[in-house]
Formats: structure tokens, C-alpha cells, sequence
């Protein structure tokens, strides 16, 4: 890579947290990771490359010696706030932005819109115009190499019946307030791009899986579930798509676009690993059987429980990830099935990292049910 100094925000998430991982440990880059710590962020994730919890964390900008021999800071803020934003661009001097902070989840999108509204809409703009105000006070050279890349879904792309893709032409036209807020935020990033002349490069990546996935998302919620003997629960039928991929090769795709991305471009990222909710389910129990067997020798899909559907649930989302790999050079390193073993594996032996989420902050509770007349 040819940048080396990175802003990531949300890199206490499960996404975000992938790719300081790889940043640090695999590229030696130094990072300054801005993350808000609400119920989705989990600093433990990061331990591996070196973060104490409970000595590195700091909430003033002035508090991180960024002269000190380490390649990771910690930043507790909120990207709404734009004036602590402006200093963190300032005293860090970063080549790049990763933006992943977001609420992410679906279903409490469902529950209470109104945080979606703020950290993904007001806070990429105003994180936009920190940027901004930071990279106008760059060389000519340092501008042109500068990126903000901003970390999106395909779900902005709405919902695809029984065939086709989403490409990077595909219409905007989300469902949840989720989706929504996620499409709100590409546009301000291209409205940034196209009248202020930022650098800026968006990905739409298809659901993501894999080690340090908040147990709210369905494949760790189905893992822990198992594990406890609870009732595994499936929207509607299960017959709702999702394109599968794991995090590690979408942090891949992240770097590579951040590299060699044109700027002001969009690219999809997705590994054709279509598979409908009830199959995901059924795979994640079948590895469990062998790895982990019941007591009682039943089997996990007995727990399987039919349940009411998401409201708005998209029926189908697979992505065309064309442009990435002939432009660019991704190809995925896993398969869906590679892929889920190693996961499942993962939870099996990290307990460490979900059983204080799993006692503290959430336990599993259905989410995103609404009535409507
Ligand atoms: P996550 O919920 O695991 O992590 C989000 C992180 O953002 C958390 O650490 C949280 O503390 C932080 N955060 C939330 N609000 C903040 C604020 N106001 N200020 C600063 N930090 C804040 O999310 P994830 O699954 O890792 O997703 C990361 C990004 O990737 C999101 O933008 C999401 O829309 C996008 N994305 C996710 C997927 C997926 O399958 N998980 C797929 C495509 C795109
Ligand atoms: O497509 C990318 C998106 O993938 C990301 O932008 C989101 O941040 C991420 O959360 C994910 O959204 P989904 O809504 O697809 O993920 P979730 O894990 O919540 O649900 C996956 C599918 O499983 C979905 O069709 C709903 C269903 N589901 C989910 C849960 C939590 C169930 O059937 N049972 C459940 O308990």
C-alpha cells in the first residue's frame, strides 16, 4: 500500500476491527482508530495487535502521543462531533480514512430509527467535513494522494427477486431505516466528491461473516444459540437470500481499493456465496453436530424455530462483483464453506471474547418486531 498512516472509524467493530488487524500486524501501517464504544463496540477485539483496553483508550486528542513508538491509538469519540474530529485530522495527519461507524443492525433500525439517522447520516457528513477541512490544508501532492473511503452495503440497492445482480448501476432504493441511512450517506460522500473535490471511493459489500461478529447477526446468534440449547429463530420461512462473505476478504477488497480505487468510484465487493437463511442455518448446525455433538446426541436442527418475519424483510441480495475483480484483481481467498468451519471453530474456542457480550449486553433477545396495521 502506498499510504501508511490510517484513520478507521467504528474499528472496534466487527468489520473495522478486521481491518486495523490486518493494517497493523500484516501491513505495519499506524492507525488511529475513532470509535464511540456503544453496544457494538468491543475494544477486546483488538488485543490481538497489542490494544490494553484498559490503558490505551483515551477520549481527549490531546491525551494520544502520537510521537510514541506504537502503531496504534485509540480515539473514544463520536463522529458526530466534528470539532474533535478536525483535531484528530490534525494531530494524526492521516494518508487515508477507513469510515466504517455506523449503527448497523437491521432489526433496531426497526426499533428506534432515530441513532441510525444520526451516526450514519449527520456523522458522515460532518466526519466529510472534517476531512475536508483537514485535506485542504495538505500539499498538492499530499491532496491528490489523500482517500476517504466510506465503508457501505448493498442493501442500499433494495431487494432482488429469484435472479440477477446488484452492479455498481443498480438503482437506489432501500427499505430499512437502516438501508436508508447507508444510501443517505453514499450521497453525501459523491455530493462531497463532486463539489469539493475530495478523494472519495465507496464499497457496497454483501453480509459479511466471520471471528468477532457482534452474537445480534444471524450466523453468531445461531452459534451461541446452539451452544446454549435455545431455540434457533427464522424469519419467516427462511427462504430470504443473503450473499455471503468472509471478513477477511472483504478487508482484502478494502486495502486493494484504497490502493488502487479510482477516486470518486464506487466498487461492489461479494463472493458468490448466495445461500438462503434456512440453508446458512442448517450448515452452522450440521458443523456443530460434528464439532461440538448434544449431549443427548440429538441434533441441532431440532431446535429450528419458524418465527415472524422481519418487517420490510429484502427477499434477495447477491452481488456482481465484476468491476473489483477485473479492475482491481479481488478474488476471495474462502468459500461460504471454508469459511463457516473456521467461524464456527472460532466461537468454539473463544469464548473469552463473546460470554461477557453474551451476560452484559445482550443475550440473544428477538429484535425488529413491530406491529402494522
Ligand atoms: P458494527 O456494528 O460491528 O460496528 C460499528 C462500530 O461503529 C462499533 O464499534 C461502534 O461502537 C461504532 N460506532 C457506532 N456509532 C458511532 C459513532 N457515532 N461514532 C463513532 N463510532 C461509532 O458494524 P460492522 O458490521 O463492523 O459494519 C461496519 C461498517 O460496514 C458499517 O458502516 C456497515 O454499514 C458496513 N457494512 C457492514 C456489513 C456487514 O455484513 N456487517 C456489510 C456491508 C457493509
Ligand atoms: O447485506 C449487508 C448487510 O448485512 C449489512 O449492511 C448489515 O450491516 C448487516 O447486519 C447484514 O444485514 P442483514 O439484515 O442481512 O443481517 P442479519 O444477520 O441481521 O440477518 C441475515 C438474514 O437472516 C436476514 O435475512 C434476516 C435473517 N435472520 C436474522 C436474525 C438476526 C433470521 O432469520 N433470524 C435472526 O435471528
Amino acid at each position: 500500500m502506498m499510504t501508511k498512516r490510517f484513520i478507521v472509524t467504528g474499528g472496534a467493530g466487527f468489520i473495522g476491527s478486521a481491518l486495523v488487524r490486518h493494517l497493523v500486524r500484516d501491513l505495519e501501517a499506524t492507525v488511529l482508530v475513532v470509535d464511540k464504544l456503544t453496544y457494538a463496540g468491543v475494544p477486546e477485539s483488538l488485543k490481538e495487535v497489542g490494544l490494553d483496553p484498559a490503558a490505551d483508550i483515551q477520549s481527549e486528542v490531546a491525551a494520544l502521543d502520537f510521537t510514541a513508538p506504537r502503531r496504534l491509538f485509540f480515539l473514544k469519540a463520536d463522529i458526530c462531533d466534528v470539532e474533535r474530529m478536525s483535531a484528530a485530522f490534525a494531530a494524526f495527519h492521516p494518508d487515508a480514512v477507513f469510515h466504517l461507524a455506523a449503527e448497523s443492525h437491521v432489526d433496531r433500525s426497526i426499533d428506534g430509527p432515530g441513532e441510525f439517522i444520526r451516526t450514519n447520516v449527520t456523522g458522515t457528513a460532518n466526519l466529510l467535513q472534517a476531512a475536508l477541512g483537514y485535506w485542504r490544508t495538505l500539499s498538492a501532492d499530499a491532496q491528490e494522494a489523500f482517500r476517504f473511503q466510506h465503508i457501505s452495503t448493498d442493501e442500499v440497492y433494495g431487494t432482488l427477486g429469484e435472479t440477477g445482480f446488484f452492479t455498481e448501476k443498480t438503482p437506489y432504493s432501500p427499505h430499512s431505516p437502516y438501508s436508508a441511512s447507508k444510501a443517505a450517506s453514499d450521497h453525501l460522500v459523491r455530493a462531497w466528491a463532486d463539489t469539493y473535490g475530495l478523494p472519495t471511493l465507496i464499497t457496497n459489500c454483501s453480509n459479511n461473516y466471520g471471528p468477532y461478529h457482534f452474537p445480534e447477526k444471524l450466523i453468531p446468534l445461531i452459534i451461541l444459540n446452539c451452544l446454549d440449547g435455545k431455540p434457533l429463530p427464522v424469519y419467516g420461512k427462511g427462504a430470504n437470500v443473503r450473499d455471503w462473505l468472509y471478513v477477511d476478504d472483504h478487508v482484502a477488497a478494502l486495502c486493494l481499493v484504497n490502493e488502487k480505487g479510482a477516486p470518486g468510484e464506487t466498487y461492489n465487493v461479494g463472493g458468490h456465496n448466495e445461500r438462503t437463511n434456512l440453508e446458512v442455518v442448517q450448515t452452522v448446525c450440521r458443523i456443530l453436530d460434528e464439532l461440538r455433538p448434544r449431549p443427548d446426541g440429538s441434533k441441532y436442527e431440532s431446535l429450528i424455530a419458524f418465527v415472524a418475519d422481519r418487517p420490510g424483510h429484502d427477499l434477495r441480495y447477491a452481488i456482481d462483483p465484476t468491476k473489483l475483480m477485473t479492475e482491481l484483481g479481488w478474488k476471495p481467498a474462502r468459500t461460504f464453506d471454508t469459511g463457516i468451519r473456521e467461524t464456527v471453530q472460532w466461537y468454539l474456542d473463544n469464548d473469552w471474547w463473546w460470554r461477557p457480550i453474551h451476560e452484559q449486553k445482550y443475550a440473544g433477545q428477538r429484535l425488529g418486531t413491530i406491529k402494522r396495521n
